[in-house]
């Protein structure tokens, strides 16, 4: 399933604030990467948190940032003027038209323009420029869950708005790029903690509404206790420790804690898997690991997975 995942043209990483959608767009992209392949992490945040993890600064065009990997900052203003580049015929025309009072009138005006234009980024990038060779993969880190939502319904909702012109028509192809299974798939990612869950069930709700099926939930930061409730009992049942530990007792608390959190954890997953039915992808927490050294890890743990569904898989019949 995450080889299936890594082998569309486009993941668009979506999920609450905070969760670690950067961490894992980055992840995803590093893995591809070491196909090898030409991977494009494009991210949403100008910022650069993404280019930050792998020690880069931002920048509007993409730069490479690791071996087949590179990164660029999607900025709507941006990217209409670059397109713009391509039916303008001179650049002082192209200046002059970007400078003018009417031009940026239009931009502030037109409803869910930069959004689309943003989201219709990664298929021009995919479909229209020419780049020798063409990428194998665009991850999007998008951005927070409600804004994500925004951006991926304008080519959607957009082909009603602008009609059958140019930028519905561009539109209405962006949507049915977004909608084809087989190119593009929404990852959602979310920690195991309540609010989290509940904002990606309705995330999930919400994407089906647009007509995005979820190709994956990927719960990042789980935490596996190395102990569990036996421990506990044998542990609280010798004296000579008891003795040696005064404060054992409080130990132990902090070990219940941990115990109840690991329950809430297999109830959220258990919740997710019953209410959307998608592949759930776990990812641990990598305690006092950042940057780089966490994208690694994590891109670690995503290559582990990847190669043990490869080895299940029943083998091809010799003949
Ligand atoms: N599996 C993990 N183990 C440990 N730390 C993690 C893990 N995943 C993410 N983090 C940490 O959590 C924090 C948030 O991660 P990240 O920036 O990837 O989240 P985000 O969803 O992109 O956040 P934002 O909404 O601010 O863009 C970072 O400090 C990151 O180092
Ligand atoms: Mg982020």
């Amino acid at each position: 399933m995450i080889d299936q995942l890594l082998r569309r043209q486009a993941l668009i990483v979506v999920g609450k604030g905070g969760v670690g959608r950067t961490s894992v767009s980055a992840a995803l992209a590093t893995v591809r990467a070491a196909d090898p392949a030409r991977v494009l992490a494009m991210e949403y945040d100008r910022l650069g948190a993404l280019a930050a993890a792998f020690g880069r600064k931002p920048g509007l065009d993409p730069a490479q940032a690791a071996p087949g990997l590179w990164t660029m900052v999607l900025d709507g203003a941006h990217q209409l003027e670059e397109y713009l580049s391509t039916v303008v015929p001179s650049r002082a025309l192209l200046k002059a038209v970007v400078n003018s009072g009417a031009y940026g009138y239009f931009v502030d005006a037109a409803p869910g323009l930069r959004e689309l234009i943003i989201v219709g980024k990664i298929f021009h990038e995919l479909e229209l420029r020419p780049p020798a060779p063409p990428w194998d993969l665009i991850v999007l880190d998008a951005p927070a869950s409600g804004q994500a939502l925004s951006v991926l319904r304008m080519p959607l909702a957009a082909h009603e708005t602008f009609g059958a012109g140019i930028v519905g028509r561009t539109a209405h192809r962006v949507a049915q790029f977004l909608r084809d299974p087989a190119r593009c798939a929404v990852v959602l990612v979310t920690s195991p903690e309540p609010f989290a869950v509940s904002e990606t069930l309705e995330t999930h709700a919400a994407l089906r509404g647009l007509g995005l099926e979820v190709a994956a939930v990927i719960f990042n930061r789980m935490r596996a206790p190395r102990f569990d409730a036996h421990d506990l009992v044998r542990l609280a049942r010798r004296p000579a420790l008891r003795a040696a530990a005064p404060r054992l007792d409080d130990l132990g608390a902090l070990a219940r804690d941990e115990l109840r959190r690991a329950a809430g954890q297999r109830r959220a997953l258990a919740l997710v898997r019953r209410r959307l039915g998608a592949p759930i992808i776990e990812l641990a927490e990598c305690r006092g690991v950042e940057g780089l050294a966490l994208v690694r890890e994590l891109a670690r743990q995503l290559a582990a997975l990847r190669a043990g569904e490869a080895s299940a898989q029943p083998q091809a019949h010799q003949p």
